[in-house]
């Protein structure tokens, strides 16, 4: 079996944080969200990955993967010109595939549990397509399967986001597929966003008579395309850190009380710490720091004199201030200060940067 990764788009719905990198490579749990994707293959014993890169920083994607031998895996880097949908994207993989089964991996797609079973099942099984289902509340946002009631099992229609869902089953971004699905996508037109969509393919696969077996994640399944969907997914990883292969922490690490911390980095006597928490290497923390729940320190952040809840501060960040931060993103070296004069406040923001006072 081989694994493809998507690493292309634009991330608009992120911005400004996607201005200087795909947003992919955003950390979550101090871990860039497409490593869960690059680890869960491996996992599932796929080794051989393409991943394919888009406009946004594609350098940056190969400056932390290289060759994939850090990560144990081989990686090939596949260039998509622009975001022309997931089934354009496949389809740039049919000379990589060849005659394999492969699996396709959405890079913001993050999944509790790891893909060890689906892949088995999928390896043996004689179907020409697998896909993961989850129960959403707003299937209006996904690709939906609908079930066939007269034919328990089976799949009667996939979907590209309805206005009026029939179902509340989304097809999650990690899909099993043959070397079928190439002349399939040969035959697709774009959707309205202008894309080939992998839904479509997968229906069409489908209305061909082809065997499209479905699964349903137990556990949870995050997509994260918003600020909040990354804050969020911070807090589910979190959650379960250390429990589990994909959440397993670097040796280096000491973990106590669902905290995490990094080797070098000091914690002043005054200061709080409530897990779940990560904290990077080299930080220095206090005087009078309240880190927790739900919180991730990259990498080298010196922090003084504030309280952090259920935020992401990326690496090498400096805040300095009586400030409470709630929900926040801090990206790569930020630095935030207190200003002199009280009640004063002094920005420099980046494009679409936002701030709640
Ligand atoms: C894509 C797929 C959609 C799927 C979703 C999962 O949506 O088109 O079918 O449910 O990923 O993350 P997009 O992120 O392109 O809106």
């Amino acid at each position: 079996m081989k694994g493809i990764i998507l690493h292309g788009g634009h991330g608009t719905r992120l911005r400004p944080l996607t201005h200087t990198g795909p947003k992919q490579l955003l950390p979550i749990a101090n871990k860039p969200m497409s490593q869960y994707a690059l680890d869960d293959l491996k996992t599932a014993g796929v080794v051989d990955i393409a991943i394919i890169v888009g406009d946004v920083y594609p350098e940056k994607v190969k400056e932390y993967y290289g060759t994939g031998e850090k990560f144990g895996v081989k990686i090939t880097y596949i260039y998509q010109d622009a975001p022309k949908g997931i089934s354009h994207a496949i389809r740039l993989c049919k000379d990589f595939i060849g005659n394999d089964k492969f699996i396709v991996y959405l890079g913001d797609n993050v999944l509790r549990k790891n893909l060890i079973d689906y892949t088995k099942k999928f390896q043996s099984s004689d179907a020409d397509a697998m896909i993961l289902l989850c129960e959403v509340d707003d299937p209006q946002r996904f690709g939906i399967a609908e079930l066939d009631k007269e034919h328990p099992g089976k799949i009667k229609k996939i979907m590209e986001k309805p206005k009026d869902p029939t179902s509340n089953l989304a097809v999650i971004g990690i899909y099993f597929l043959t070397p079928k699905i190439f002349d399939i996508i040969d035959n697709l037109k774009p959707s309205l966003r202008g894309e080939l969509e992998i839904t479509d393919a997968l229906d069409m696969l489908l209305n061909q008579g082809n065997k499209i077996e479905y699964d349903t994640v137990t556990g949870w399944w995050k997509d994260t395309g918003t600020p909040e969907d990354i804050i969020h997914a911070n807090k589910l990883v979190l959650d379960s850190i250390g429990t589990e292969n994909q959440f397993l922490i670097d040796i280096d690490s000491k973990i106590k009380d669902g905290i995490v911390i990094g080797k070098n980095t000091e914690i002043s006597r005054d200061s709080f710490v409530t897990g779940p928490v990560i904290i990077g290497k080299n930080c220095k923390i206090g005087p009078a720091v309240r880190i927790g729940p739900y919180v991730s320190v990259g990498d080298n952040c010196i922090l003084k004199n504030c309280n952090i809840e259920n935020s992401i501060i990326m690496e090498d960040c400096t805040i300095n201030a009586k400030v409470d931060f709630e929900s926040s993103i801090i990206a790569h070296g930020s630095e935030i200060t207190d200003n002199d004069i009280p009640k004063k406040h002094q920005f420099l923001l980046g494009e679409r940067s936002q701030i709640k006072l």
